[in-house]
């Protein structure tokens, strides 16, 4: 599977459409956040499963055990290949979580990357995660080799933080392309670094080519 998941942050169905139909060479699984899935859910959705790709539902559940379990039932019935939930929300409702049958991917949200934080925390939360049966988790480009160390192999690690040259936003633990697939990310996580370039689709090839 492609390394690439391209986070549609766009809150207009036409752009996203345009979007995955633009980038299925490249990318394999495409992010729907809560923007976009407020806005068109169930639309762009469709979309991606008839272009043949799979979705990375990230609505970052943080609940009560019960409605957590109930959110990743739903999401199973959408048919995602994967979701996110808060580490932070603790050992009962990640246990809840990952209680589902057949359900889809979980990976949890370490520390968000637009926080600044130790690695000790990181791997407290991941550790956490792990243990409660979660797949895998998001976190920084900065904590990859740390996480594969004190979790394993099998464990998923999806970064965000992603960005191809030095700048100032939200973003704080952030890498390049190749050092996060050097480090060994399972998936590397990308949105405004190729979204709010002048050609987004010639943008993506350039990390798809340089990242193989
Ligand atoms: O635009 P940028 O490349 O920073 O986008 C990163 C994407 O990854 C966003 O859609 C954001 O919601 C998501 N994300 C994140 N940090 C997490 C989990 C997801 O930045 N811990």
């Amino acid at each position: 599977m492609k390394k690439i998941i391209l986070a549609l942050d766009v809150y207009d169905f036409n752009k996203a459409e345009k979007l995955v139909k633009e980038t299925v060479t490249y990318v394999d699984v495409y992010k729907v956040g809560p923007m976009l899935f407020l806005r068109c859910g169930g639309r762009i959705m469709r979309t991606i499963k008839d272009n043949g790709k799979e979705i990375f539902l990230d609505l970052k559940f943080h609940d009560i055990p019960a409605i957590v379990k109930l959110s990743v039932e739903s999401a199973k019935e959408l048919g995602v290949f994967s979701l996110t939930v808060h580490s932070v929300g603790g050992k009962d409702m990640l246990v809840a979580a990952t209680s589902v049958k057949n359900r889809p991917k979980i990976w949890a949200v370490t520390v968000l990357t637009s926080q600044v934080s130790s690695e000790e925390e990181v791997i407290k939360m991941a550790k956490l995660a792990r243990d409660c049966g979660v797949d895998g988790v998001i976190s920084s480009p900065l904590e990859i080799a740390l996480i594969r160390k004190e979790c394993g192999e099998e464990f998923n690690v999806v970064t965000p933080g992603i960005r191809l040259k030095k700048v100032d936003d939200d973003q704080k633990r952030v890498a390049t392309p190749e050092i996060a697939i050097k480090e060994g990310a399972d998936f590397i996580i990308i949105g405004r670094p190729i979204l709010n370039t002048v050609n987004p689709v010639e943008t993506l090839k350039n990390i798809y080519d340089k990242i193989g």
